[in-house]
């Protein structure tokens, strides 16, 4: 691992809820976890003008505390040494020449060299005014490095992130860019690299002669919960499969890259994306839950969350075919389906191989064989399973399916959070889990013909696998989607 240098990592949007959830935990396990080298200072900047220093420091220390972390490694990380504050105010030029000052300062006290990262966790409409002023404030550059850091979602659709990603490149190089897609940073997900590629078992069978379909799921049992004023606009289609089960489909797809680099990976990523056919609307089934029980409490309909509209058009699923059109893929299905309120929080990849091509165990009907499957999960219970076909005992053939497990829980104590495993990265300056500007816009490319048309959306009950007509997606391989 590469040795990480002294830096000060500036949190746009100090004061928000990703922040007090998700950045700081993640901060405080790698200050507990001593990886974040010798010196390493947090600035939070805000518009509120009433935190400073000593009053952020007690929001952090409660923020922290809420998310269940010891009073020791809380003290460690929100000190007076370490945590500090700045407000950007109404935002204005001015107040950006402070922002830099007050950097300048910092470093200048604690004799560090000028690494600086600037984490935009802020609201997506603000994005292009804080990297303008950002750049404005001569920001983009330093004596060290500096890196920007950008949350999801990025863009809305193909106009907007190509707009977006002129306006970052107004101020920085690509190369300074870390766009994060936190399923990038999943454990399991990583995984699927060093699963295809440091193992030469699969990689023969990964291709249209051994594989029938790859069936991609990211499921949830939550509802929108109190993001409705986001939901409301994006939907499930912006909100996930453009992004997370998309990222999924192409690390699946992808051709093995010449080397394990960054360049190298994001190149084999986007190739996958020029490859897909256009999605034709009929292959595209949108969703909203209505009421239903989720393990066995009543749920309200989504139309009935707060602040959701009560004619909302707003998807809150998808399932869809992609037709990956290359050497490798031609006529293998890619199934993508995500969901709230569904049955079980469950993500995997379920990928199903070709039936035997001759089939010797007469009067068995092949067809009435399960087909051998690998079945990745994502989460919980991280890990895979590989089915294949046993001989039960006893007299005669019969033939049942069994399968070989591997459980992360069983061999590790312990997996990161993703967002602990992307922030190490930027500090490392190692972008291979992010999302580079031609990806981004390349699937968008592929999802904003149906963002401009979009199907009927059908209702489902919550507590249940999606509306039926997700099912009939499947319905030229004779079955539905695999129930693991
Ligand atoms: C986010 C989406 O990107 O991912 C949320 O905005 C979704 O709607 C979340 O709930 C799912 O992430 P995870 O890590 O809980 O599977």
């Amino acid at each position: 691992m590469a040795e990480i240098e002294p830096h000060i990592f500036v949190i746009l949007g100090a004061t928000g809820d990703l922040t007090a959830r998700k950045l700081l935990p993640s901060l405080n396990a790698l200050i507990a976890r001593n990886a974040l080298g010798p010196k390493s200072l947090i600035l939070g900047v805000g518009m509120e003008t009433e935190f400073n220093d000593a009053s952020f420091r007690d929001k952090c220390r409660q923020d922290l505390a809420a998310a269940n972390i010891p009073q020791e490694q809380i003290a460690q990380t929100a000190s007076d040494k370490r945590l500090f504050y700045q407000t950007t105010g109404k935002g204005t030029p001015e107040d950006y020449e402070k922002l830099g000052q007050r950097i300048e300062q910092l470093e200048k006290d604690n004799g560090m060299p000028g690494n600086r990262v600037f984490y935009l966790a802020l609201p997506p409409k603000v994005f292009p005014l804080a990297i303008a002023a950002l750049g404005g404030a001569g920001l983009n550059k330093s004596n060290g490095w500096v890196r920007l850091v950008i949350e999801k979602p990025f863009g809305r659709d193909l106009k907007s992130a190509q707009e977006l990603n002129k306006v970052v490149h107004q101020s920085f190089e690509e190369k300074q860019v870390y766009r994060i897609d936190h399923y990038l940073g999943k454990e399991t997900v990583q995984n699927l690299l060093v699963f295809r590629f440091a193992n030469a078992l699969f990689e023969p069978q990964w291709n249209r002669d051994r594989i029938e379909s790859v069936e991609i799921t990211v499921a949830e049992s939550l509802g929108v919960e109190h993001r409705a004023g986001y939901y409301e606009g994006a939907g499930a289609l912006r909100d996930m499969i453009q992004n997370h089960l998309t990222q999924l489909a192409t690390l699946t797809a992808m051709e093995v890259p010449e080397a394990f680099r960054a360049d190298a990976i994001r190149r084999e990523k986007v190739k996958v994306l020029h490859s897909v056919l256009p999605i034709r609307r009929e292959d595209v089934v949108l969703g909203q839950y209505a009421a239903g029980k989720i393990d066995g409490k009543d749920v309200p309909a989504y139309r009935d969350e707060p602040g959701v509209a009560k004619d909302s058009q707003t998807e809150t699923f998808v399932a869809l075919r992609l037709e990956i059109e290359n050497w490798r893929w031609h006529g293998v299905p890619f199934f993508l389906r995500t969901g709230k309120r569904l049955a079980s929080r469950s993500s995997e990849i379920v990928v199903t191989f070709r039936r035997p091509p001759v089939w010797i165990f007469k009067p068995f009907d092949v067809e009435t064989i399960q087909p051998n499957s690998l079945v990745i999960t994502i989460q919980p219970d991280e890990g895979f399973d590989l089915y294949f076909e046993i001989k039960a005992p006893g007299q005669g053939v019969r033939i049942q399916q069994s399968d070989l497990r591997f459980r992360y829980s069983e061999l590790f104590p312990r997996l990161p959070e993703a967002y602990e495993t992307l922030l190490l990265d930027v500090l490392q300056g190692d972008a291979t889990l992010f999302v580079s500007d031609d990806w981004v816009e390349a699937s968008w490319r592929l999802y904003t013909p149906l963002l401009e048309n979009k199907p009927k959306v059908v209702p489902y009950a919550a507590g249940s696998w999606g509306p039926p007509e997700a099912d009939a997606l499947l319905s030229d391989l004779g079955r539905t989607w695999t129930k693991t």
